[in-house]
């Protein structure tokens, strides 16, 4: 574990300007610094690197945060990944917390599991040349491209790699761990060639074995099994030479075969990542809409690339991936067809031939249905299906009335059926809003529901926070603002604005200022990267709601500026927790026994206080004229 002080001294030395600078050309546009968005394509610059604030944002596709944040979405990177990054550049040294000897252990094992990779590398890389460079070069391979992959050979020996290892002085037990040697004691992978496989920041996780002849006893490819550093279902081969082109061409193209992702490579096409022959898991998806929202999928068109292919695509849908399929020529796959017809060829396939989902899904399904009309209302069903997981209603609409085209039916027919399974999906808490997200009505942020007002008063406690409030009681912004909402607080909505206030409070106590970069640089990327957002967004804009109650007039006439904002966002803030008070009480008055007269009075004494402060509160905001 990297300590937090540290973690804080990282992200508070970095300079956002410098760490972009490594990656992207800059140039000054008054106070910022801006550039084209390497996270999506555009023809004029929206990303913006502001160094006041010491953040990054793009105005196109929304991308925004810190130096840490910028190193992540750029790089791909963890967070620890992308902190000893920048300590590195700024030497800093990371003294390594050892909370428990358990997590130093851990660390330790998970390290000398990469070092012991990194030897099997070169050892199954020094045996290439003879046979498995034959074999290789038979299959059109050339010798940049074994070099870029790290190809390498497994020699036809039970233990060269085990003996080897074990005099260098790894310990079996780590061989085992890999899967590098089998509980008898021998190399697992013997007289293949070697495919190493790559984690996103380019380190070896895992290897795969092809056999150099196909013979039916053993299976052509041999995979490391799942070990502390290898989540098979985390990983996409390629992805670490892919990352790049698959952010500057804003498409990933995914084939199935190692083979297949190295042919493609070779010819260029280097936006490409493999799925290694398993279905599609929610991981590798997130991980390539990291990069981008579209996918391309080129599948072998055997039965069972299909059926896979349509598992994997309910989840893309899910995750608002805009999905592609193109199917190949029976029997092809992608090398194959590659080597037959060639780039140009292959390229203009690719493009010509891909369908959108829902054409995909419905030709398949009603090709399989023929006239058969119990059959055909199931592919209807199924198709509806997928169309009802994706997330954009703006999208599911246009998918609706394609589908109706396409299979014959009246668009409300279908958008009902839509419907239907929405509600459900709803139910089962199983929405296809992301995780713990709410329906698309709960989630419009408007500037006066409590979501809003919570961010406005964070903005304005990060913003002037530091400043004074009242210089002869020497009291900060931060201060009145927090000493007015310390009461409310747990009625807020938004946990990260209660975070955001709770740190503060704190912060207030041990007498240290709050600011915007003490939030920016935060460890918790959500609080940062939320802080980085709010703050870029240079005003927020006025609601014709606000305008209509004077919102930055000020309860005071003679307060101006952000001083009367902060009083109205309190005062909108109090009014909707007594509002929600209101509420429970009159619920209250309903569920007591009609004959309990005293706790009648008592909560209608309640009710009446209540009112009196919401009529207030209401009226000191212009909400109510009397
Ligand atoms: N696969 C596997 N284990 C097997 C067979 C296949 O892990 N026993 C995975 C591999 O990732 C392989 C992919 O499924 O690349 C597709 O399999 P297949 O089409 O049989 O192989 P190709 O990739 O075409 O390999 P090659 O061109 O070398 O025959
Ligand atoms: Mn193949």
């Amino acid at each position: 574990m990297i300590p937090s002080a540290t973690a804080r001294l990282i992200l508070e030395t970095a300079r956002i300007e410098k760490v972009v600078a490594d990656f992207l050309a800059l140039r000054r546009s008054g106070a910022n610094l801006t550039a084209l968005c390497p996270f999506h394509h555009e023809k004029t610059p929206s990303f913006s690197v502001s160094p006041v604030r010491n953040t990054f944002k793009c105005f196109g596709c929304g991308k925004g945060g810190n130096a840490a944040k910028f190193l992540m979405e750029h790089e791909g990177y963890s967070f620890p990944e992308a902190l000893r990054w920048l300590a590195r550049k700024y030497n800093i040294e990371i003294q390594y917390t050892t909370s428990t000897p358990e997590q130093l252990a851990a660390h330790q094992t998970e390290e000398s599991l990469f070092i012991l990779n990194d030897f099997a590398l070169q050892f199954f890389q020094s045996n290439l040349p003879g046979t498995g460079l034959e074999y290789l070069k038979s299959r059109g391979f050339t010798e940049a491209t074994i070099q870029n992959f790290a190809l390498g050979f497994a020699p036809d020996s039970w233990d060269g790699l085990t003996k080897a290892a074990t005099k260098a002085g790894f310990k079996l037990e780590y061989l085992q761990k890999l899967g590098l040697t089998t509980s008898s004691g021998k190399d697992f992978f013997r007289n293949r060639v070697i495919f190493p496989i790559h984690n996103l920041s380019g380190k070896v996780v895992a290897f795969a074995g092809r056999i150099l002849q196909q013979n039916t006893n053993s299976p052509k490819y041999l995979n490391s099994p799942e070990s502390d550093i290898y989540h098979k279902s985390q990983t996409l081969y390629g992805i670490h030479l892919a990352k790049r082109a698959i952010r500057q061409q804003n498409e990933c193209l995914l084939v199935e075969g190692y083979t297949d992702l190295i042919a493609l490579h070779q010819a260029g096409i280097e936006n490409a990542v493999a799925s290694a022959g398993t279905a599609l898991t929610t991981e590798q998806l997130l991980l390539i809409r990291r990069f981008t929202p579209n996918l391309h999928i080129l599948y072998d068109g055997d039965p069972a690339g299909i059926s896979a292919t349509l598992r994997g695509l309910d989840l893309a849908l899910e995750l608002d991936l805009n999905v592609r399929i193109t199917p190949l020529p029976h029997p092809e796959d992608p090398d194959s067809f590659l080597r037959k017809v060639g780039i140009a060829a292959f390229t203009r396939f690719i493009n010509t031939q891909a369908k959108d989902f829902i054409a995909f899904k419905a030709s398949i399904l009603l090709t399989d249905a023929g006239n058969n009309p119990v059959k055909k209302a199931n592919a209807v069903h199924a198709i509806v299906d997928s169309i009802a997981r994706v997330p954009d209603p703006v999208k599911r609409s246009f998918f609706v009335k394609d589908c109706a085209v396409l299979v014959g039916l009246k668009e409300d027919v279908l958008a009902e059926e839509t419907n239907k399974i929405l509600q459900a999906l709803a139910k089962k808490g199983n929405s296809p809003f992301g995780v713990g997200d709410k329906p698309d009505s709960a989630r419009v942020n408007s500037p006066l529901g409590a979501g809003g007002v919570e961010r406005q008063l964070v903005r304005f406690l990060l913003e002037y926070g530091s400043e004074t409030f009242d210089a002869k009681e020497n009291i900060t912004v931060a201060e009145h603002i927090l000493g007015n909402i310390e009461d409310i607080l747990e009625y807020f909505e938004d946990p990260i604005c209660q975070c955001i206030c709770r740190e503060s409070i704190e912060l207030v106590l041990a007498k240290q200022p709050v600011t915007a970069q003490y939030f920016i640089a935060h460890e918790d990327l959500a609080v940062s990267g939320f802080s980085a957002d709010l703050l870029h967004q240079s005003t927020i804009e006025p609601d014709p709601i606000w305008e209509r109650t004077n919102y930055f007039s000020g309860n005071n006439p003679d307060e101006t500026g952000y001083l009367g904002g902060i009083a109205k966002t309190i005062c909108h803030l109090k009014l909707k927790v007594i509002s929600q008070h209101c509420e429970q009480n009159l619920q209250r008055m309903k569920d007591i026994a009609p004959d309990d007269e005293q706790a009648m009075t008592r909560l209608l004494k309640v009710h009446e206080k209540l009112n009196r402060m919401r009529v207030e509160l209401a009226k000191s905001l212009g909400l109510v004229k009397i």
